[in-house]
């Protein structure tokens, strides 16, 4: 199962669910790898290095590709491959997509990020990615009301949305900057939202893989 994480804008939390989902599975028992593509920032793995250090468990396997079509042949190795791309659409990303069990795009509420969100969405549909396999998630959500008015704007656009969403909290880039996913900060109601958004998104890559 490929689960990639896709977006055109930067920092609108691609690699904050990319870790999550990495966790969540790990802690399943799946094998799980995480790809980092974005070779020049490594987010993800050096996050995975402050994990390693701290000593927290599940540890978190990470390696970071230059190129996609290597990430793609380390699939047949392991139950999940979690691809963490980089900012900005290219070809390679829809190739990534072509390969994927489920594309999840996260997005901000403001239509500075929504619009290029869902212009992406119809590119891959363009593309021949499927829409089953097209998943959004409302990320860095400032109000429930902004999350919600978001969520109505991607279903009129015909796309599915997880149900959930993250709200924009210091806890978890406190837990991200500690080695720790959004799933594991210190406070359990920011940990319950979080949880809930994997599971939408496990279950939906398990429904179309
Ligand atoms: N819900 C949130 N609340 C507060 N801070 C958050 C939240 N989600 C992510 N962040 C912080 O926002 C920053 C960007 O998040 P992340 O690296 O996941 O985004 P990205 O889309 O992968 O960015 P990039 O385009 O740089 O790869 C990080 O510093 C992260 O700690
Ligand atoms: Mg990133």
């Amino acid at each position: 199962m490929i689960i990639s994480f896709i977006s055109q804008k930067g920092g609108v939390s691609r690699s904050t669910l990319a870790r999550a989902t990495a966790v969540e599975l790990s802690r399943a028992g799946q094998q799980t790898l995480l790809a980092d593509l974005d070779s020049q920032q490594q987010t993800s793995a050096k996050w995975a290095e402050r994990r390693d250090h701290a000593g927290i468990h599940p540890a978190v396997e990470t390696a970071v590709y230059r190129r996609h079509s290597v990430a793609l042949k380390a699939a047949s190795q392991y139950a999940c491959l979690i691809i963490d791309t980089r900012p900005f659409v290219d070809i390679s990303s829809f190739d990534i997509a072509q390969h994927s069990s489920l594309v999840v795009i996260a997005t901000g509420t403001a239509l500075d990020d929504l619009e290029p969100s869902l212009l992406l969405g119809r590119e891959l549909l363009h593309r021949g990615i499927p829409l089953r396999k097209i998943l959004y998630v409302i990320c860095k959500a400032p109000t429930g009301a902004e999350a919600r008015s978001a969520m109505q704007t991607i279903s009129t656009w015909q796309f599915r949305c997880v149900k959930s969403y993250l709200r924009f909290k210091a806890g978890y880039s406190l837990a991200l900057d500690a080695g720790q996913s959004v799933t594991e900060t210190r406070w359990p109601s920011l940990n319950r939202h979080a949880e809930n958004i994997i599971r939408e998104i496990c279950t939906r890559a398990e429904a179309v893989a």
